[in-house]
Formats: structure tokens, C-alpha cells, sequence
């Protein structure tokens, strides 16, 4: 595939820890809710129709990096983790106002669902053309401003929404399945974790120039369990994934992880594979950092919810950010801790990105 040369190379750099001039600046989330224009171009389409659409997809990825022109460094596929759940043969809805639901979740193994998924050979290429495409369009239409970013959910989190059928708070059912049914479990999460492996190669083949992994439901877990139901399915994907892109003939790409949650495991994080470790906002900057000892790119990490707060409190937070990661000119990338929330005005979150200028001039 041939794209016009890369104009902003800042978030390739950073992630294989080379220095560059400031950092490299994107959000979780940075198309979506919060932006009219997303509501604009969405209309009354289903959520999962938008993804379905390269035209829309990329119109919508396009959205954040031509309102914050100049102060974001890295475009992200308009799609969602819950494709590959979809992709797999289960009904996956946007529900509005309440978020996905499953209308038919694995309810055990005995149950015929399981089997069923379980027994499924899943052709990612034909299911998932559709993200293929979006990628594609999306490259050709950014012309090198920016890179594009490609993801899927991690396993873990993937099972969680398969059994729960939807969000949660007690993860009533993820629970029984890990202390009830270990074997069938991880049996299902090697399924996920071989279809994230193809899908991210997919992504990469069609344009996708850095791939992350999101593991939002990693704080769920123990460390104990983390280790047994978390971590070797994440490490799977980064020991597979640069082997498949050598056999497809493709250039590896910078990998991140973005496990949500697992402050206990950052040491081991930073030696599972990836370039890059996402942090959620409850790590302090400068200890992450300590951890971190240069291993790893870390990418994070202000509370989402600063975006609700004054200018001060912006200003305090992104300070905060760059005192304990940006001593060295390398190493870090600029982020949210999470995706951008609902209800935030994008003049506030373009004025937390200048902040980030400006303290890291
Ligand atoms: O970051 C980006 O701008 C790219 C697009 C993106 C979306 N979802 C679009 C989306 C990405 C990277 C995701 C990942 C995703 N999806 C995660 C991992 C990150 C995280 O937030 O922890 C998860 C857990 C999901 C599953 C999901 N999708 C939920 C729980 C919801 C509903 C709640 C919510 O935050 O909206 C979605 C819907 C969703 N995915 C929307 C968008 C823009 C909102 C859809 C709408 O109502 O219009």
C-alpha cells in the first residue's frame, strides 16, 4: 500500500524511545460524544452501522485531528473493541445512553453458546474487512499529517464483556467463570488472544502505524489472577504479532499496552513485549517513571475528569505530567488516562493539549 510520506513522525519516535523535540500529544476517545461535529456527521445511525462504514469511520477520525490541527500528534481508528466479539458470532448492540449489550451472553461452558463460539473458525480477514477498509481510507485521506493508530480489546476484557453481556460493577459473571470454570476459561481467552494476533496484522497490512491493546478491566483482577488470566494473553499478542507481520512481509510497528487498573503489575508490564505502557491516573507520574527505569515509552496520564475542572486545575495537572515524565525528552507520550469523557467542552481539552506545549516548550 503506498500513503504520502509521514509529515509528523512524533509518536513513532517517542514509542521507540528515541528523543523528539516535545512530546507527542493524543486522547483516548478523541473522536466521539463530546465533539458536535461527531453528533453532526453520526446523525441517527446506529453506533456499530458507523463503524461498518469506512467513509464514516474515517470521518470521524478525521474529526479531532482537524479541529486540534497542529496540537495533536496521532489519529486512532474510529471502531470499537467489541468487534472482535461480533466478528467471533455474538450480537453485540449499542445501546443508547447504556452502552453495549449482548443480548445472548456465554453463560458456562455447558451451555450450547460456548461450544458453539468456541468451535467457530473466525476467517478475521473476511469478518473484519470492514476495519481493513475504514484504516485504508482513513491513511490515504490523513496524507501523512499524522500516524494512524490501530487497537483492539485485550482478552480479558473481551471475555468479561462476553460473559457479563454488557458493562458491570460486580463482575458477578467474569468471577464465577475465572474460580469455577479456570480450564474453559483460558481456552477461550487463547481463542481471543490468536484472533487479536491476526486482527492487529490485519489493521497493520491495511495502514494501521502503531497498534494498542486496551486492557480496561484489568484492575478486575487479583495480581495472582492478573498473572494467570491477564498478563500471558497480552504477552501472547506482542510475541505473535511481530512474527506475523515478518511472515506477511510488512515492517513491525511500535505496540502498546494499555492495561487499566493494573498498577501492581507496571514492573511486569514493562517486560511483557510492548513499546509503549499506557498508565491510568491513578499512578504518580515521577513513580511510574522510577518503575519504568527507561524500559518503556509511557504514555498517560491525567484524570479525564480535570476536563470538568478550571483552567488552574488543567494547568496543575499537566505539570504535574511533565515534571515526572518529560526530564529527558524521551519516554513519554502525552495522554488522558482514559478515553475523553461525555460533556467535555473540546475548548477545554484544546486547552489542556496547549498546556502541554507550552510547559513542554
Ligand atoms: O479513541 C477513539 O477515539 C477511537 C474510538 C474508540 C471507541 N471505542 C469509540 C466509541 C475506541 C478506541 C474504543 C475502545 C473501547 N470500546 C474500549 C476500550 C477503552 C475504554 O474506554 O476502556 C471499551 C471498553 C469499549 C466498549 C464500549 N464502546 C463502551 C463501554 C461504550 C459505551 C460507553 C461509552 O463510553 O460511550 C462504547 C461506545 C463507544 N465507543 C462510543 C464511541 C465514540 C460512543 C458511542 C455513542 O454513543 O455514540
Amino acid at each position: 500500500m503506498q500513503f504520502e510520506p509521514l509529515k509528523n513522525d512524533r509518536l513513532l519516535r517517542a514509542a521507540r524511545g528515541e528523543t523528539v523535540d516535545r512530546p507527542p500529544i493524543w486522547v483516548m476517545r478523541q473522536a466521539g460524544r463530546y465533539l458536535p461535529e461527531y453528533h453532526d456527521a453520526k446523525g441517527d445511525r446506529d453506533f456499530f452501522e458507523c463503524c461498518r462504514s469506512p467513509e464514516i469511520a474515517s470521518t470521524l477520525t478525521l474529526q479531532p485531528v482537524e479541529r486540534y490541527a497542529g496540537l495533536i500528534d496521532a489519529a486512532i481508528i474510529f471502531s470499537d473493541i467489541l468487534v472482535i466479539p461480533q466478528a467471533m458470532g455474538m450480537t453485540v448492540e449499542m445501546v443508547d445512553k447504556k452502552g453495549p449489550s449482548f443480548p445472548e451472553p456465554l453463560k458456562s461452558p455447558n451451555d450450547g453458546q460456548y461450544e458453539k463460539i468456541m468451535q467457530k473458525q473466525v476467517d478475521v480477514k473476511a469478518e473484519l474487512d470492514y476495519v481493513a477498509k475504514a484504516i485504508t481510507l482513513t491513511r490515504t485521506k490523513l496524507a501523512g499529517r499524522v500516524p494512524l493508530i490501530g487497537f483492539c480489546g485485550a482478552p480479558w476484557t473481551l471475555f468479561c464483556y462476553m460473559v457479563e453481556g454488557g458493562g458491570t460493577k460486580l463482575f458477578v459473571q467474569s468471577k464465577t467463570w475465572i474460580y469455577k470454570y479456570p480450564d474453559a476459561t483460558k481456552a477461550l481467552l487463547q481463542k481471543i488472544a490468536d484472533i487479536c494476533v491476526d486482527f492487529l496484522a490485519l489493521q497493520v497490512a491495511a495502514g494501521a502505524q502503531l497498534v494498542q491493546v486496551f486492557d480496561s478491566w484489568a484492575g478486575e483482577l487479583s495480581p495472582a489472577a492478573f498473572a494467570d488470566f491477564g498478563l500471558p494473553y497480552l504477552r501472547h499478542i506482542s510475541a505473535n504479532l511481530p512474527q506475523r507481520l515478518q511472515e506477511l512481509g510488512l515492517e513491525p510497528v511500535p505496540m502498546t499496552v494499555f492495561a487499566k487498573g493494573a498498577w501492581f503489575a507496571l514492573d511486569e508490564l514493562c517486560d511483557s513485549g510492548y513499546n509503549v505502557v499506557g498508565l491510568d491516573w491513578l499512578h504518580d507520574p515521577a513513580e511510574a517513571k522510577q518503575i519504568a527505569r527507561g524500559r518503556v515509552t509511557l504514555q498517560g496520564n491525567a484524570d479525564p475528569g480535570v476536563l470538568y475542572g478550571d483552567r488552574a486545575a488543567i494547568t496543575k495537572t499537566v505539570e504535574t505530567m511533565v515534571k515526572g515524565f518529560w526530564s529527558d525528552k524521551k519516554g513519554w507520550i502525552a495522554n488522558l488516562g482514559h478515553g475523553v469523557t461525555p460533556f467535555v467542552d473540546p475548548d477545554t481539552l484544546k486547552f489542556f493539549f496547549e498546556e502541554i506545549h507550552r510547559l513542554t516548550q
